[in-house]
């Protein structure tokens, strides 16, 4: 949530600026601003989406050095006045922010008090009031910067530009910040689409640390001693990050999930032995005596926690749930020592994922990640972390990264699983051919996505969408539901199918089409008496079937045949939701890649 980004270099840092925060819009588009820095600061900022900023931006500039932000509100509504950047009185000092100053109250009242005048109701503008008097005393830009952190508390990041002082000063507590490198320019920002074009080489710094970048150097301070952080290079690249013909990033990931998947599977399965290869490293010891696994996450990450946990209670034999990250207590007299708590999240970054882990971490458990995003927050909490390799995903619904999510987890399984006995070779072999076999069965998913069009034109009128599964259908029912109503907007839910008759059942007329996962692990018979209760009530069925099953297609109005594939089978029938969603809200005309009131990575709690 925020994206920002700043450029020292050789170029003209406008355009650069420009199209860096159109790669980070997807983090937040309630408003845009820039300031150019290099002897004086001029801001250009607007309300509203990146376009209304360029409409006020110059085609070009003489200057090498600014900074830029994309906004996703948190404190004051979208205006111009609470764009970013912010200033002082002055308008010398220019400062853009990712995250939350939680003592913003008090700090202004202290301003206030001094004699300073604020135009806006955010939280960040105490920030360029603190540098400005920091600066006032005669430091140098680092260390006012430095020295107004530590009076600063929440999670953030910064960059700021002073007049008379050279290139930008940034720090980072808590939220994401990455540095790209050139052998002329240095940039910083959110996250690597920002700048990929430009480079991939880039570095990670640590929470706390104060960068200095001028001319043709970067300069890293950890408690105001000199540091140097590791430069590694990204594996993927600006192509990878843009929308390739779709007319959505979220219709181009639909369609990578074949490619993404293979990415995620790659060199991990040992099908002959039935073993998962994630270079782990969890002492069989502590894993026999494992009592419970439990998946903290959020959203789309948390029904990739629902899913796992089924998998997990069956072949890895252990107590196993997931849990709301934002609800999460360690309590219940849980033995820390034998509870593994692991981290689902795509961004890495989610404020409450990450609060949740410290409060696991607190209590003395061992921590795992599961996530997409190298060098992200998460990797740096936790004892170890294994990555989904889905490649970028921009499209604020997430979509391939839920598919990916569950497959790493599916191999999470079989490793724990066969670490403690409690999955013989041959069940192994056969979770893992059938992962071996998710690329073609989505593939063939998305082959039929001219069906699943027509279905979106018959039924996007609905007055609401019911998705409903048992087993491992039941999280596929919410991801549905949650997929549809974020980009459509429409009134959706998903439910165990067994939960329909004790309440929701109410609802369901013949405008409310339901979805219904009948596939293998979904107890499908029990479902099908769930579709006949709705049916009896006029509403129209879809089905995903699995490609056995006749007699279940004989009792819906619609079949989405999914191809055989063992306990993967819901994940399949996934696609076609996600499919089915987004032509829903093609039909409808929304804002598909950024939904109203969302942002891809919540970094508040
Ligand atoms: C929905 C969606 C969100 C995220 C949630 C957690 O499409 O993307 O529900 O899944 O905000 O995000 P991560 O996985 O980054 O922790």
């Amino acid at each position: 949530m925020c994206g920002i980004i700043g450029y020292v270099g050789v170029e003209d840092a406008l355009p650069i600026l420009r199209d860096g925060l159109s790669n980070l819009e997807y983090r937040g588009y309630d408003s845009a601003g820039i300031a150019l820095g290099g002897g004086s600061v001029d801001v250009y900022k607007r309300k509203g989406e990146l376009s209304a900023l360029k409409e006020i931006l110059p085609q070009k500039s003489t200057t090498t050095t600014g900074i830029g932000h994309t906004r996703w509100s948190t404190h004051g509504e979208p205006t111009d006045a609470n764009a970013h950047p912010h200033t002082d009185e002055s308008g010398d000092v220019a400062v853009v922010h990712n995250g939350i100053i939680e003592n913003y109250d008090e700090l202004k009242t202290e301003l206030e008090e001094r004699g300073h005048t604020f135009t806006s109701e955010t939280d960040t503008e105490v920030v360029p009031h603190l540098i400005e008097e920091e600066l006032a005393t005669g430091r140098d830009l680092v260390d006012a910067v430095s020295a107004v952190v530590e009076r600063l508390s929440g999670n953030f990041a910064l960059c700021v530009v002073a007049a008379g002082h050279e290139g930008i000063v940034a720090t980072r507590q808590g939220n994401p910040l990455v540095m790209g490198h050139t052998d002329d320019g240095t940039f910083l920002a959110s996250d690597v689409p920002a700048f990929v074009e430009h480079t991939r080489r880039v570095s990670y710094p640590e929470a706390g640390d104060v960068i200095h970048v001028t001319d043709g150097e970067a300069t890293v301070y950890a408690d105001g001693e000199r540091v140097s952080r590791d430069v590694v290079e990204v594996d993927w690249d600006a192509e990878a990050a843009e929308k390739g013909g779709y007319e959505h990033y979220m219709l181009k990931e639909i369609h990578e999930q074949p490619t993404a998947l293979r990415q995620t599977i790659s060199g991990r399965i040992d099908e002959m032995n039935g073993e998962a290869d994630l270079e782990l490293d969890l002492p069989t010891e502590y894993l026999n005596s494992l009592e419970e696994v439990q998946f903290v996450a959020c959203g789309t990450s948390y029904h990739a926690g629902l899913y796992a946990a089924k998998l997990f209670e069956e072949y890895a034999d252990v107590r196993a749930s997931a849990e709301i990250a934002s609800e999460y207590e360690f309590d219940g007299g849980r033995d820390p020592w034998r509870t593994l708590v692991v981290a689902v999240t795509q961004s890495g970054e989610t404020a409450d994922t990450l609060s949740a882990l410290q409060r696991a971490k607190r209590a003395g458990a061992k921590t795992l990640a599961v996530t997409n995003t190298l060098g992200s927050t998460v990797t740096r909490e936790v004892e170890d972390t294994v990555f989904i390799r889905a490649g970028p995903e921009i499209g604020v619904a997430a979509t391939k990264t839920f598919c990916s999510q569950v497959a790493t987890l599916a191999l999470l399984t079989v490793y724990v699983g066969r670490q403690r006995g409690t999955v013989s070779s041959s069940e192994a072999r056969e979770l893992l051919s059938d992962l071996r076999g998710l690329p073609g069965a989505v593939q063939q998913v998305l082959d039929r996505e001219e069906q699943v069009r027509v279905a979106a034109e018959e039924y996007v009128d609905g007055d609401a969408f019911f998705f409903i599964g048992r087993r491992l259908g039941a999280p596929v029912a919410l991801e549905g539901a949650l997929k549809l109503k974020e980009i459509s907007y429409d009134h959706a839910e998903g439910f165990p199918s067994g939960e329909l008759k004790h309440g929701p059942l109410a609802l369901v007329t013949p405008e409310t089409p339901v979805l219904a996962v009948l596939t293998e692990g979904t107890n499908a018979e029990e479902t099908l008496n769930n579709v006949k209760e709705v049916e009896s009530r006029g509403a129209p069925v879809i089905g995903c079937v699995s490609e056995g099953m006749d007699d279940a297609g004989k009792f819906v109005d619609e079949v989405f045949e999914v191809p055989e594939l063992g306990e993967l089978e819901p994940l399949v029938a996934n696609v076609y939701f996600q499919l089915f969603s987004y032509h829903v809200a093609n039909l409808k005309g929304r804002s598909i890649d950024k939904p109203r009131n969302l942002a891809k990575s919540v970094t508040v709690e």
